[in-house]
């Protein structure tokens, strides 16, 4: 679980990269395409207004870090949308390191090891739940 001190950094961090919204989903969503090639098909061609969503999505985590367990079932439910759509668990890695990449980009000086792993450590949680989701609703269609 989050620690309080973890929670309040990565807290006031999320200020910081909120105002950036446009810009960072531009550059998570050109990371993506390179990084992972094979993803891009899932990706409809306005998908720039996704990576919005993605990052109001971080919002709704950020603010219940203290509680995640109250917002599991949205991303539970998340995630067997995703699923549906045909996205894998071997996804969520490309996904996650795309975006603290681009975090990283409109963070400047404010960025450091520090930082960079709280959002691992977010990014990862987030996964597990999305993934949790993604595994129930391939159980309910099987
Ligand atoms: C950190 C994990 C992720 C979060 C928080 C996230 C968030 C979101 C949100 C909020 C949406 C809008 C629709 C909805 O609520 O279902 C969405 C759509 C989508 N996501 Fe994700 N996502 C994540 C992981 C992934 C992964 C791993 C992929 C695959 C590469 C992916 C690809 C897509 C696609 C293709 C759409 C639909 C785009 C469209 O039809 O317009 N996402 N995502």
């Amino acid at each position: 679980m989050f620690q309080p001190d973890q929670i309040e950094r990565i807290r006031t961090h999320f200020k910081v990269v909120a105002p950036h919204a446009d810009e960072m989903s531009r550059l998570f969503l050109t990371r993506l395409f390179t990084a992972g090639p094979a993803v891009r098909a899932l990706f409809p061609r306005d998908a720039a207004a996704r990576g919005q969503d993605l990052i109001a999505s971080l919002g709704i985590v950020v603010k219940n870090l203290g509680r995640l367990d109250s917002i599991e079932h949205l991303f539970a439910e998340m995630g067997a949308r995703h699923h549906r759509a045909g996205i894998e668990p071997q996804h969520y890695g490309i996904v996650r390191d795309a975006l603290v990449a681009s975090m990283r980009d409109v963070s400047g000086q404010v960025w450091d090891a520090r930082i960079e792993a709280d959002w691992l450590s977010v990014l990862n949680a987030v996964a597990s739940m999305m993934i949790r989701g993604a595994g129930r609703a391939r159980m309910v269609a099987a």
